[in-house]
């Protein structure tokens, strides 16, 4: 599991979170972290299934990129981290130097439709960006056969033209699990 060090970061960038909602801070200046709990099933999927290669669209300041770097140092994986918004990159980079990840991780500050043609294959990727982008990054990822894609606020967001829509490529099988804000986990089968 997390270790001390791990944990106690992401318990900092849970608690600003939030706060920043308490106080009601304006939608574009809020930290949209992923829950904790969804981090630690990450953590966890990763290391079990031995997922390498690995990346997360929408990083912003890092708790699902200390999650995933922490299972990468775990299993000697890599994560690429692509994140829009270099103010929020700047300070997960910080943090994940600070954990002495650095060596896991490889950061893009890009928007992802931009990239996301020139990344490899991956083992598992994780969507966590706006909503209205999910269909499109799917369909841009390339998932190694066996592979996974998850993807967060499946249930607060109601996503289920993204749910239809993984559930009726060939060769894929998924499912919702109610943890955090709703994740759907979709296995490339072929
Ligand atoms: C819900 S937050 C991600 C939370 C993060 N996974 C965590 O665990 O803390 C969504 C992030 O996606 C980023 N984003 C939105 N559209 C993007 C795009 N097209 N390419 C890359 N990042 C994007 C936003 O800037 C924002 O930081």
């Amino acid at each position: 599991m997390f270790s001390y060090l791990e944990e106690n970061a992401i318990d900092a960038l849970w608690r600003r979170k939030l706060e920043q909602d308490e106080h009601g801070l304006p939608l574009p200046a809020r930290h949209r972290n992923l829950e904790p709990i969804s981090a630690e099933f990450l953590y966890r999927l990763i290391v079990s299934l031995g997922a390498k290669r690995t990346l997360e669209i929408g990083g912003s300041s890092g708790i699902s990129t200390i999650a995933m770097a922490a299972a990468a140092c775990q299993i000697d994986g890599r994560l690429i981290s692509i994140e829009i918004e270099p103010e929020r990159q700047a300070e997960s980079r910080a943090t994940i130097k600070r954990l002495m990840f650095e060596r896991f991780v490889d950061y893009i500050c890009a928007d992802a439709a931009a990239v996301l043609p020139n990344d490899s294959e991956v083992d598992l990727a994780f969507i966590d960006c706006e909503k209205a982008d999910y269909i499109r990054f799917f369909d841009m990822l390339r998932i190694a056969a066996g592979g996974f894609v998850v993807a967060d606020n499946i249930l607060s967001h109601s996503m289920t033209d993204y749910v239809a829509h993984v559930r009726c490529q060939p060769g894929t099988e998924s499912i919702t699990l109610p943890i955090g804000k709703g994740l759907e986990l979709t296995r490339i089968v072929r």
